[in-house]
């Protein structure tokens, strides 16, 4: 069953119809990646998906539920989650605080807890910090969860970024470029992660620009060109497809990493 389904999806920016008439569907379960050149429209997809902004017309449909238009929280809750494509932490944290400000769509008290601290509000505390350094370790940070998280290396932060959102337990993970600026190394430590993101039951939709990760970690691909979706398939259709390969790379055969 679709997880995600995006259907006819168009958003209009004044003359620019940055996305036109997108559909498709994201099995639940499954890692499946939005790929396309710059200025394609793959950003503004996901900020429809996720609720930044209410496309100009079509449906959002999530878990069976259109959610088309609502606010962002409000499809958050729901189990959709997403990271940005510029990194977006809370710098003078650390590590650790970054991921435990992503528990708090799960978790319950506001001002008057904090202040008076009642015993649950401890032990809901002390449950975030446990859980928190757990991500951390799951994304392979346990090592830096006390430092400042802008002194974390850049590739880093991205994971950083993951557990934070994984601290909101996902249903559905949107990740928007998470490979953006990683070396190998970090990039091949990314694609372990998202496998095992996978493997704990969360549904991933990814854009990305590295290939070799794309072609690595999905198992389903949709190509966006000028707004447009020109193909749809499994990494070995994407990769010889004709349409793809003029228009996404100007005809040069695509590497598989
Ligand atoms: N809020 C906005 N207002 C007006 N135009 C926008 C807005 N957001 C995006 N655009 C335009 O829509 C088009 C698609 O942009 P988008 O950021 O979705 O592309 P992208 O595929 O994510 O590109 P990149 O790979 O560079 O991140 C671009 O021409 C962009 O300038
Ligand atoms: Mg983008």
């Amino acid at each position: 069953m679709a997880l995600l389904s995006v259907q006819n999806v168009t958003m209009r920016f004044g003359g620019l119809l940055a996305n036109d008439n997108i559909s498709f569907d994201v099995p639940e379960g499954s890692i499946f990646a939005v790929i396309g050149p710059n200025g394609a429209g793959k950003t503004t997809l996901f900020n429809s998906i996720a609720g930044s902004l209410k496309p100009t017309s079509g449906k959002v449909v999530f878990d069976g539920q259109p959610i088309t238009g609502l606010p962002q929280a409000a499809i958050a809750s729901r189990g959709l989650i997403r990271t940005y494509q510029l990194v977006q932490l809370f710098k003078d944290l650390t590590v650790a605080e970054n991921v435990e400000i992503g528990f708090h769509r799960v978790t319950r008290g506001g001002v008057g807890s904090a202040l008076l601290r009642p015993r649950w509000f401890r032990e809901q505390e002390e449950s975030i910090a446990r859980k928190a350094r757990e991500l951390l370790a799951f994304v392979g940070l346990g090592d830096q969860a006390d430092m400042i998280a802008d002194k974390l290396p850049y590739g880093r932060q991205r994971l950083l970024e993951v557990a934070r959102a994984l601290a909101a337990e996902p249903r559905l993970i949107l990740l928007d470029e998470p490979a953006a600026g990683l070396n190998t190394q970090e990039t091949a430590a990314l694609a372990d992660v998202i496998h095992r993101v996978n493997e704990r039951g969360v549904t991933v939709l990814l854009i990305e620009h590295d290939m070799g990760l794309v072609m690595k970690v999905a198992q389903r691909i949709a190509v966006l060109d000028f707004g447009k979706k020109i193909a749809e398939g499994t990494p070995d259709e994407i990769r010889s497809h004709p349409d793809v390969l003029t228009a996404y790379l100007g005809g040069v055969e695509m590497a598989d990493g």
